[in-house]
């Protein structure tokens, strides 16, 4: 459960909300052995006849037909998560496009594996920082890549925030550094 707590009359009375909700166990679902065979291993085969997207999966009234619970359950689902799966094949894709991933040697010549437990803690976990041995596909992909860099940042101010919408892009309301000077 998260509580959190809002002021009303935006701030001018003593009156406040005290508003809780409740994130489901997704963690724990995602790792449940009587729905998954070896949960803890990492094992894309897992979802080779899966053709649902996020949605779908998660809206399906058949709950043994989920393919995952990260994107929680119910009517609080995420409701990000078509952006969410759409960003990551992209980024997961490019990256493969570009870099080889490797496990790193220790000074003996060893690969260190990751401890897979070794996580932050929190409400929303990541893994601890751990070495890896990234290196480029090939200098025509780190060519290419920096020059995608150089094209991206003429759209970026000093903090890497957008200064400018790229064309293309509709969001209604959203001003671009250049419309307000006009
Ligand atoms: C991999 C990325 C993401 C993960 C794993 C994730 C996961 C979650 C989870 C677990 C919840 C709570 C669901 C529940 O209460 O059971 C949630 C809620 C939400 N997420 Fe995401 N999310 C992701 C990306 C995004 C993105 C990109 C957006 C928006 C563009 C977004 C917008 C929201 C919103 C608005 C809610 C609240 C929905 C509600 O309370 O009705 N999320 N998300």
């Amino acid at each position: 459960m998260v509580s959190y707590i809002t002021s009303l009359n935006g701030g001018e009375s003593d009156a406040y909300h005290i508003l809780t909700r409740r994130i489901a166990p997704n963690r724990a679902a995602n790792r449940d052995p009587s729905r998954y065979d070896r949960p803890e291993v990492f094992d894309p085969s897992r979802y080779l006849d899966d053709f649902q997207t996020s949605a779908e999966a998660a809206t399906n009234s058949d709950v043994k037909k989920r393919d995952h619970f990260t994107f929680g359950v119910g009517r609080r689902v995420c409701q990000g998560m078509h952006l969410a799966d759409r960003s990551m094949y992209l980024s997961i894709a490019r990256l493969l496009w570009a870099f080889d991933f490797q496990k790193a040697l220790d000074p003996e010549g060893n690969e260190i594996t990751p401890d897979r437990w070794a996580v932050t803690e929190g409400l929303v976990m990541q893994p601890q920082r751990f070495p890896v041995k990234i290196t480029p596909r090939s200098e025509e992909r780190v060519r290419i890549l920096r020059q995608a860099w150089r094209d991206c940042e003429k759209f970026l101010d000093d903090e890497k925030q957008w200064k400018e919408l790229p064309k293309g892009i509709a969001l209604p309301g959203y001003e671009t550094a250049s419309d307000e000077k006009m």
